[in-house]
């Protein structure tokens, strides 16, 4: 008897102890909400916006998230804190889509190459040889044509906002690469981009499509012996110590698409919308002329640098390389002809003024 009493007695005990416990760690014994201070004045109004992207802080792409990101806070008067992830540290090239759609974070800024499986259309603007010159990418990327493009966002459910430059790709590679001859066999890392692979299976170059932030492995285990990017991207990452032959060849455009995940942005009110969108366009200039600046900055210290050869491609060995490619430049330029038409009517314009 005295046992069962004892029982009982242990087993009501051990339940009160357990929902003592347990209403300890719900904070039921705690005020319901802390004592209000000064700093936490307008939590509730605060956006937060995680931009991630891929490359170093010190290239186009990552100095203009961080001028964004100074731009919408200080415009928003603090309300609108950007958070950077730069290097890949959150998601990499292959995965940075799926986190933006998924809301894991609200803006990226990934190459157009790296959109083409997405919207083959966007591959117009890896044709080889599509631009003279810088003046031209900025009319291309802040044009009609730009503002078309965007658009196909939405059948991702995307909020395109504006496109940003790296500007010219080069080709960094083991061995010199001056002739089309030298891609024979050349395993060479691009993008993944169908125009990027055919332009150099047509030159019977190998290429091999890596994530940015892969292409270190890659080159430990020797699998590239080339790659094509931009001079600041090359230089950032410390590309060109292995791939130390770097030629000139302006073959190519590597452009970024600045985009927000669209059910973020329609939640948004319209004041912090605008103040996104203004701040973007206020930098537009600013950020190609950027990309020019930091690619001939990084250009001047590679010249400096005796472990690295440099060589500019001669008109004749362009005009090579662009036979060689004109069957691909056919193809797609008739395939998106409308788009093709778009870009004339922007060059055009950018001529004329
Ligand atoms: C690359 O993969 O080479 C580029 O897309 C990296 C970047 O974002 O500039």
């Amino acid at each position: 008897m005295i046992f069962l009493r004892n029982f009982i007695f242990g087993v009501i005990s051990a339940f009160i102890i357990l929902i003592g416990i347990l209403a300890y760690r719900q904070n039921i014994f705690q005020p319901e909400s802390l004592p209000y201070d000064d700093e936490q004045a307008g939590l509730d109004e605060q956006v937060v916006i995680n931009f991630s992207h891929v490359v170093a802080e010190n290239t186009p792409k990552g100095l203009a998230a961080t001028r964004f990101a100074e731009l919408v806070n200080k415009k928003s008067g603090g309300k609108v804190i950007v958070y950077i992830h730069p290097n890949g540290v959150l998601y990499n090239d292959s995965n940075e889509l799926e986190a933006l759609q998924n809301g894991n974070v609200q803006m990226i800024a990934p190459s157009i190459s790296n959109m083409t499986n997405k919207l083959p259309s966007w591959q117009l603007f890896d044709l080889p040889f599509l631009f003279k010159d810088d003046e031209q990418v900025a009319a291309a990327l802040t044009g009609q044509l730009s503002e078309s493009l965007l658009e196909e966002l939405d059948s991702l459910h995307i909020k395109g906002l504006t496109f940003w430059s790296s500007g010219f790709k080069q080709i960094a590679a083991n061995t010199p690469i001056v002739n089309i001859e030298d891609f024979e066999g050349l395993r060479i890392r691009t993008m993944p981009s169908n125009m990027l692979k055919q332009q150099y299976e047509i030159m019977h170059a190998i290429p091999i499509t890596t994530p940015f932030t892969d292409i270190y492995e890659e080159l430990d285990s020797m699998q590239i012996a080339a790659q094509e990017n931009t001079i600041s991207n090359l230089f950032s990452k410390g590309y060109h110590k292995t791939h130390a032959n770097i030629t000139l060849s302006n073959h190519g455009i590597l452009s970024y698409a600045v985009m927000i995940n669209e059910g973020f942005w329609e939640e948004l009110d319209t004041e912090t919308q605008q103040i996104i969108t203004d701040s973007l366009a206020e930098m537009s200039e600013w950020q190609h002329e950027l990309a020019i600046e930091l690619n001939e900055e990084n250009l001047h210290k590679l010249e400096n640098n005796k472990e690295v050869s440099l060589y500019t491609m001669n008109e004749e060995e362009t005009l090579k390389w662009q036979q060689a490619v004109r069957p691909i430049y056919d193809v797609y330029a008739q395939r998106y002809k409308k788009y093709m038409k778009l870009l004339l009517n922007d060059l055009e314009v950018q001529n004329n003024k």
